[in-house]
């Protein structure tokens, strides 16, 4: 029997079906590592599953319709594979759309990653801020609302990228691009008019921190980058509670599955052994768009 939990519950035996929880991390592809390390860090003692549906990645060019089909079917065979206690959607592509979709079909907890626009904006100075995302997360409402809520007074400078993401998967199998490409993709981030120069960049899809030293080397001004990751963290432990002492998972069974496994290399397998994800595995789910 599941139990639904609630924000801040520490662990009860009698109402809690197990100590060690099950926590599905999911994203298109890569990214979501990212978010996974975080919450790795905080309940290193959980089973987990990092899902990375490569076979629809990347998320940010297909329609609203298509993409929350799309992760409401892929979602539908993990949890039946997995039976998760609580899944990570560590992907901004896919909150911003489907949340409630999810929420509305599966009775268990899901996290959700958005772009951190109320902490850009408690934290730039000159007010002038930039949202470094997707062209889908650029383009939703949800974007625009958060910035009507929390950054009303600033001046936010919405960048979609359409390469990026596919830039850090390629970073971390081991083929970085060059910082020309790079500094392309970033340097529409910075913008310098009469208020001043923006000095805060929310990094609003998770793949982006991959390339977060290489973002510090090529910036043309040294600006606060934002990566949601502990705060999704930080919401876990709300969610599930802290680690119970003396129970854990096996390290050795940790997952990571793909929808294809089509990029899959030596370099990208050692790369997420280093992570914590030393099994690999593909379930074959093609992306099929009418
Ligand atoms: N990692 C995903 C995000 O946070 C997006 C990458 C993509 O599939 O376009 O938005």
């Amino acid at each position: 029997m599941r139990v639904d939990l609630l924000a801040g519950a520490a662990y009860n035996p009698a109402v809690m079906p197990s100590p060690v929880p099950t926590i599905l991390v999911f994203d298109s592809g890569l990214g979501g590592l990212t978010v996974f390390s975080e919450v790795l860090k905080v309940r290193p003692d959980a089973r987990y599953v990092y899902a990375a549906d490569d076979a629809g990645f990347p998320y940010g060019r297909l329609s609203e319709a298509v993409l929350a089909e799309r992760v409401v079917g892929v979602m539908e065979r993990l949890i039946g594979l997995y039976d998760p206690d609580l899944v990570v959607v560590a992907c901004n592509t896919a909150s911003t759309i489907v949340l409630p979709h999810l929420r509305a079909r599966f009775p268990i907890p899901f996290v959700g990653t958005v772009p951190a626009i109320k902490p850009a904006a408690k934290t730039t100075q000159t007010g002038s801020l930039t949202v470094l995302a997707t062209p889908g997360t650029v383009a939703r409402d949800y974007t625009r609302d958060l910035i009507e809520t929390y950054a009303a007074g600033c001046r936010v400078n919405l960048v979609g990228s359409r390469r990026l993401a596919g830039f850090a998967e390629a970073e971390l199998a081991g083929n970085p691009v060059a910082d020309a490409e790079l500094l392309e993709e970033l340097r529409p981030c910075f913008v310098e008019d009469d208020g001043g120069r923006t000095d805060v960049v929310a990094l609003g899809c998770t793949h982006y921190p991959l390339l977060l030293a290489r973002f510090q080397a090529l910036a043309p001004w040294p600006v606060t980058w934002i990566d949601p990751a502990p705060a999704i963290a930080r919401r876990v432990i709300q969610l599930l509670g802290e680690p119970v002492p003396g129970h854990e998972a096996d390290d050795d069974e940790a997952l990571a599955l793909f929808t294809s496994g089509a990029g899959m290399s030596a370099a990208l397998r050692s790369a997420l052994r280093d992570k914590g994800l030393p099994q690999v595995a593909v379930e074959d789910m093609p992306l099929l768009v009418g």
